[in-house]
């Protein structure tokens, strides 16, 4: 187990800013329930991300385009309750932002008091500036999210692109910080873009397939502990393989059953 869960307290927007000046590097994991939010919890992670990866990793869509964000809410609320102590953060789905800034401030709205999270998450730097701002006078705090964006799949023609626009992704970071963003998101970007990024802002930058030099981390969970099907980019590292130990147990356990060795006497009541 990481960091003693009993003795922390608990991560807050302004703690998790300030981790960037103090040296201190941010880990944030996704996650959609209760079960896994209390486990990621108690191995200390400083942030819990309620991803519409959701759509793909749990709803099994091949994109992150269908999820609603009653689902989101769903999902969050589960987060949330598992939780004692990390920054949750909730995506905002595909279109509950895009229209207008008032959609974004109602949607995310919903988001705060529907879950009892703490900040949402939106795709998007300097074209949703403006949204950004208006969120942030509305006092709800925003993860902003800029080089490979799944949202724009269908621009992109695919999710695993690396973007490499220097000019774009570094206006993109800095309009975003601009606007009020807390932090924000690098997905795959060189490593070299991403560490200049990172230089030039004063809010932390939390990188996915974007090299060693940002101020913090985030993964899929499923990915990190090996629970994917076949999903291997080169970012990852896989820190477990619970596919396969979830796959040896059910099979064992379908045998015993098979043969009739389970339940066993010491599994039965009198
Ligand atoms: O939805 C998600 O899980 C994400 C992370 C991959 C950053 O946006």
């Amino acid at each position: 187990m990481g960091e003693a869960a009993s003795d922390r307290s608990a991560m807050t927007v302004p703690r998790f800013v300030a981790a960037k000046a103090e040296g201190r590097r941010l880990v944030m994991l996704t996650a959609y329930d209760a079960l896994w939010s209390g486990l990621f919890d108690q191995a200390g992670v400083d942030a819990l991300l309620v991803g519409d990866s959701l759509s793909m990793v749990v709803q099994g869509h091949d994109t992150t385009l269908p999820v609603t964000l009653d689902e989101m809410i769903y999902h969050a609320r589960m987060v949330v309750r598992g939780n004692r102590h990390a920054l949750v953060v909730v995506d905002m789905p595909f279109m509950t932002f895009q229209v207008s800034p008032e959609q974004a401030i109602a949607n995310a709205g919903r988001i705060l008091k529907e879950t009892g999270a703490s900040a949402v998450k939106l795709e998007g730097g300097e074209y949703q500036a403006e949204t950004i701002l208006a969120l942030s006078r509305a006092d709800i705090p925003v993860m902003a999210h800029v080089g490979m964006k799944p949202q724009s799949v269908r621009m992109l023609g695919g999710m695993s692109k690396i973007q490499r626009d220097e000019d774009r992704l570094r206006t993109d970071a800095k309009s975003a910080e601009e606007a009020g963003a807390f932090a924000v998101v690098l997905e795959l970007i060189p490593r070299d873009i991403a560490e200049a990024i990172t230089a030039e802002l004063s809010i932390p930058t939390i990188g996915i397939g974007a090299g060693p030099g940002c101020d913090g981390q985030v993964l899929v969970n499923q990915d990190m502990l090996g629970l994917g099907n076949g999903f291997n980019p080169k970012f990852l590292k896989r820190y477990a393989d619970l596919r396969g130990e979830v796959l040896e147990a059910v099979s064992r356990y379908a045998e015993d059953v098979r043969a009739g060795d389970y339940p066993g006497e010491e599994h039965s009541h009198a």
